[in-house]
């Protein structure tokens, strides 16, 4: 896989995805957008891989938004397209990836990058990061899910606190409202995610990629998450993950999952 914005590090059972425009900072243009959709399409059918950490290039910065020299001249039907296409070619395409994907915060995640950040199924932030949704400073709205996805993870008050004045949040204080999971040295990050990873693909990836669905249910208007959780459920009796699972914990050896 080649990329003119991503690097791939293929590890033995999980992936290294970094977004690498480190002189914009990251910021995601179609390009970009693009070359994720790729890159992640192809990782999910890859079958060894049974982990994605998502990261930005260089010191400073995961993701620093949308790229904001792409869509300064747009019209109302170009933003609703942009916004549009984002969020299916990315951000929900990964929510619901079967894969679980760790974001590592290195830096600004801001607009695009914290949304990028937040569609991942959990976060680890360095200390030097930095999170907000700055759009109404540019007099837009987040587009890629932000509205929706920051009230979820911080409530409802402290989402429409850091919307309306547009202001950054530390990751100390992310930690605090529970947007990122841990809070390390930026020397440290990678390697705390790398662990998280190693212990996620000792599991059953079936397993995991079912309660993917069933958080996620948790928040889709009109399912009932508790009936997606009892479908998964059943689901998993007829899987050979659940057979070796099982077979494997009465014979007291480790589970040689598919
Ligand atoms: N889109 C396009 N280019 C971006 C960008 C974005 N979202 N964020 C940063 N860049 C570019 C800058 O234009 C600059 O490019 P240049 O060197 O060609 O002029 C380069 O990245 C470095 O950014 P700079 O602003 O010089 O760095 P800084 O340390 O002074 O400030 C930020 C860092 C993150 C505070 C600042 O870049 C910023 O506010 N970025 C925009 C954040 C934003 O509003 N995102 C939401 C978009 S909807």
């Amino acid at each position: 896989m080649n990329y003119n914005n991503l690097l791939i590090d293929r590890k033995e059972n999980y992936a290294i995805v970094t977004v690498n425009r480190p002189s914009k900072l990251n910021a995601l243009n179609k390009e970009t957008i693009s070359e994720l959709h790729d890159a992640f399409f192809s990782l999910e059918k890859d079958k060894q891989i049974k982990a994605i950490i998502i990261t930005g290039s260089g010191e400073k910065a995961f993701v620093a938004g949308a790229d904001i020299s792409e869509f300064a001249d747009f019209n109302e039907s170009e933003g609703a397209e942009l916004a549009r296409s984002g969020q299916e070619l990315l951000f929900d395409f990964i929510q619901n990836l079967s894969t679980p994907v760790i974001a590592a915060v290195n830096g600004f995640a801001l607009g695009g990058g914290l949304e990028l950040a937040m569609a991942s199924h959990f976060r680890v932030a360095s200390l030097n990061a930095k999170m907000g949704l700055p759009e109404v400073s540019l007099g837009v709205i987040p587009g890629y899910g932000g509205t929706q996805r920051l009230p979820q993870l911080v409530g409802k008050g402290k989402a429409m606190e850091m919307i309306m004045t547009a202001g950054m949040i530390s990751a100390v204080e992310a930690k605090e409202w529970g947007l990122v999971n841990y809070v390390v040295e930026l020397d440290e990050l990678l390697s705390l995610c790398e662990k998280l990873a190693s212990k996620i693909v000792w599991n059953s990836s079936t397993s995991i990629a079912a309660v993917i669905k069933s958080v996620n249910a948790n928040f889709e208007t009109g399912v009932n998450g508790f009936n997606v959780e009892i479908e998964q459920f059943g689901k998993a009796f007829g899987t050979h993950d659940f057979k070796e699972g099982t077979t494997a914990f009465l014979e007291k050896r480790k589970p040689n999952f598919e």
